[in-house]
């Protein structure tokens, strides 16, 4: 199973006592504020269901990410390859969703790091993407802290959205292994 570590959280496999704090994240307006709608019960639960294998196997994933201190759950971070087809596919991206109390102490920056050093380390992979509305700026904010950089040709209109859609138009951001190597 894989698990990570960092000065504050820990990155881990999902346990029953998850569901239900999980569950009312993506049921928030504001969490989901950047996504087409909130997430149901139902959705919610069947994230949970496809992502613990893959921890489970001891291989990349979402991994839960508790406060250490508190022993907290406040949501998930980690890597993970796209359900749909897109010009810079194949590929592997990494995410971060908190809940709102989880905010503005960078978490998500600690954990997103923690999630890169398994990529490119133990997970071998040779980069790393990641993608959001034009309009989640905290999401962009997080991907520039961690290193990433802005691919502009990259951008794309997401395909599950119908055209027009306010949240259609998305960033692409990258990071290789060199550039991870390199960043001292
Ligand atoms: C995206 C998301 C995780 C970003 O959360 P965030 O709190 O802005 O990001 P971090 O956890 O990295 O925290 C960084 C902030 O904590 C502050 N901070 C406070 N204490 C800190 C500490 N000890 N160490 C580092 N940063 C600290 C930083 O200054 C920064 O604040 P700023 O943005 O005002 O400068 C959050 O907005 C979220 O869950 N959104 C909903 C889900 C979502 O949209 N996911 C992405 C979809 S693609």
């Amino acid at each position: 199973m894989s698990e990570l570590t960092t000065d504050r959280l820990l990155l881990r496999q999902w346990t029953d006592a998850d569901y239900e704090p999980f569950a009312a994240l993506n049921a928030d307006p504001v969490v989901m504020e950047h996504f087409p709608a909130p997430v149901t019960r139902e959705a919610s639960d069947a994230l949970i269901e496809r992502v613990k294998p893959l921890i489970a196997a001891g291989g990349f994933g979402l991994w839960a990410v508790e406060v250490r201190e508190t022993g907290r759950f406040i949501g998930f971070t980690g890597l993970s390859v796209p359900s749909f087809e897109a010009h810079f596919m194949p590929a592997v991206e990494i995410g971060w969703r908190l809940a709102k109390d989880a905010w503005g102490k960078g978490y998500a920056t600690e954990a997103a790091l923690a999630s890169l050093a398994f990529g490119f380390g133990p997970a071998g992979l040779d980069e790393i993407v990641s993608f959001t509305a034009t309009t989640n700026v905290p999401s962009q904010r997080v991907m520039q802290r961690i290193g990433m950089t802005h691919d502009e040709a990259g951008d794309f209109n997401h395909p599950r959205l119908e055209p027009g859609h306010r949240l259609e138009r998305h960033v692409l951001y990258r990071i290789t292994r060199v550039q991870w190597e390199a960043r001292g």
